[in-house]
């Protein structure tokens, strides 16, 4: 499938100008650092497979990437350990559950069901084999670098403002060892999940890092693979559109039909598989912790371009 590329430019500006005045929500305040960004930056960026990039608005903003590191360490331990393992050990249902959801831990014999939910997220951290917590962050490091085609780095105040603050996600981790699915040390995999989260991207780079999901794994700019398995692709989509914008998940593939990823950071990113991938960052969130601006602005701009997997 072949779009025109003053059609993607168009639809990129249409939508910044269009959300552009306030859409309500508002910041994530449990992490004392995103409270404090700027709600009213707004950035747009499209990158096709083939390696095009189209922005418009703050998309060169360094933002924390949050829960869409999810997508690139679930990728990395697909690809490392196996699909069949994978699956067996963190699971690809929706949770119908809020992202940090205790209760649908317990609900389910400890079992997280997602990789894409903070139970699940640190499950697959504590999959990739690794001799110790350096070595597991070096690795996911590597991966989100490899999607991102440039080194990317972590904010040392994004992330002493979740280690400071993490005391639900330690204890999820500890439920999880307690019932048997946590596969290192859990405050290891916690500060690693921690760390993850806490690094910095432009919507140009989540963009680019969509567009090597959609070219299976190869970094459409770089011409480097990002993974040695490109077969993990269909499932590493087929999670996120289980539970990429969590319990609006069924919302988003009825009404977009793309499978997404969002970040508390305010990130939001859709796939559409061999042509493109469209990623926002605007700070306010909905009640389900995904940006208004955001899912309204891959929304239209999805629509526009006529793309929808159904
Ligand atoms: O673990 C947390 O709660 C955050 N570091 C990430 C959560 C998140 O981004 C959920 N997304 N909408």
């Amino acid at each position: 499938m072949k779009i025109d590329k003053s059609a993607i430019q168009a639809a990129v500006q249409t939508a910044h100008s269009d959300f552009t005045p306030d859409q309500g929500g508002k910041n994530a305040s449990y992490i004392p650092y995103l409270a404090s960004v700027d709600p009213a930056l707004f950035g747009i960026s499209v990158v096709t497979a083939d390696g095009e990039v189209f922005e418009a608005g703050n998309s060169d903003f360094e933002f924390a990437l949050e829960s869409i590191s999810k997508v690139f360490s679930m990728a990395r331990a697909m690809d490392e350990v196996g699909l069949p393992q994978f699956h067996d050990k963190v699971g690809a249902d929706p949770t119908g559950e809020p992202f940090n959801s205790v209760i649908a831990v317990a609900l389910h014999d400890d079992k997280p069901l997602s990789p894409l939910v903070n139970a699940g997220a640190m499950a697959t951290v504590s999959l990739i084999p690794a001799g110790n917590a350096e070595d597991r962050w070096q690795k996911i490091l590597a991966t989100q670098s490899a999607f991102a085609g440039r080194d990317i780095r972590l904010s040392d105040a994004v992330n002493d403002s979740e280690q400071s603050t993490n005391f639900h996600n330690r204890a999820i981790a500890w439920l999880l060892y307690s019932g048997g699915t946590m596969y290192s040390d859990p405050m290891e995999a916690c500060d690693v999940y921690t760390r993850q989260c806490s690094t910095l991207v432009t919507a140009v780079d989540l963009a680019t890092m969509g567009a090597t999901i959609a070219a299976r794994g190869t970094n459409p700019v770089t011409k480097q693979a990002a993974i040695t398995h490109p077969d993990i692709i269909p499932p590493m989509l087929a999670e996120m559109t289980m539970e990429g914008l969590y319990t609006a998940s069924g919302d988003w593939a009825y009404r977009v039909g793309l499978p997404g990823k969002s970040g508390v950071g305010g990130g939001i990113l859709a796939v559409m598989p061999g042509v493109l991938a469209i990623a926002a960052f605007s700070p306010p969130l909905d009640a389900a912790g995904n940006s208004v601006r955001g899912r309204k602005a891959v929304a239209q701009i999805a629509s526009a371009l006529k793309l929808n997997l159904y």
